[in-house]
């Protein structure tokens, strides 16, 4: 981000917290007593009380704003400050794939040296598949993988792109040409799924 950028942001994001507190504390009124004053207009013959702000509303409020300055000292957020702890997305994503190369990565590695009809039979990887279906194909395809009205259904002899292990496998990596998504590229750890 170009130095003038970063700087609009700080200012903006300033003013911004300077302007509610501004609002806050300028229309705070001290005196706890509930009155039957109204504010004077009435609507519709519904009127306003004029009665400060309950303590407990005022102070979320303030810490709604200490929170708020806490967190943009802490984390990036004004312009090019990177924040105090430096976290950045990027990090963060690269530490949840090495978690989970660690956790799986022995895993995947076995089942990805054997060929696919041989893996289609084991049992234990039955189960796994079913569980990644259930979390990320099942919302088109269905639960049961019979698809619905412009899902396939995955479960009959009909195929729109072959049912050879090497279609299927192009199917789920590379994905389709209407709403398939291309799933080899959530591998995006420099290890591919061929
Ligand atoms: C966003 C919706 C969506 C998700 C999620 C999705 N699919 Fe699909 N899938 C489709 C659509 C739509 C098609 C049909 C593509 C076409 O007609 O070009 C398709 C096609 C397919 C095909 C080819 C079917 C054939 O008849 O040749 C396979 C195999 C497949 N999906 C498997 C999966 C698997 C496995 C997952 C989960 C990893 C998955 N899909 C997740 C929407 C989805």
């Amino acid at each position: 981000m170009t130095s003038f950028w970063s700087y609009w942001i700080i200012g903006l994001t300033s003013l911004f917290l300077v302007g509610i507190s501004w609002i806050l504390l300028a229309n705070r009124r001290r005196d706890e007593t509930q009155t039957d004053q109204t504010t004077g207009h009435a609507h519709d013959g519904i009127e306003e009380y004029d009665n400060p702000l309950p303590a407990w509303w005022f102070y979320l409020f303030v810490i709604t704003i200490v929170w708020s300055i806490a967190y943009l000292i802490v984390y990036p957020g004004m312009g090019n400050y990177a924040g105090l702890i430096g976290w950045t997305q990027e990090k963060q994503h690269a530490g949840e794939v090495s978690a989970a190369e660690q956790r799986y990565g022995e895993l995947r590695s076995r089942y990805l040296a054997m060929p696919v009809e041989e893996i289609a039979q084991d049992p234990a990887v039955r189960k796994m598949g079913m569980r990644i279906f259930g979390n990320n194909c099942a919302q088109c395809h269905g639960a049961d993988g019979k698809g619905r009205f412009g899902f396939p259904n995955l479960t009959d002899d009909d195929w729109l792109y072959g049912d050879s292990p090497d279609a299927i496998k192009t199917s789920v990596t590379q994905g389709r040409r209407a709403a398939m998504p291309a799933w080899g590229i959530f591998w995006g750890t420099g290890v591919s799924l061929r």
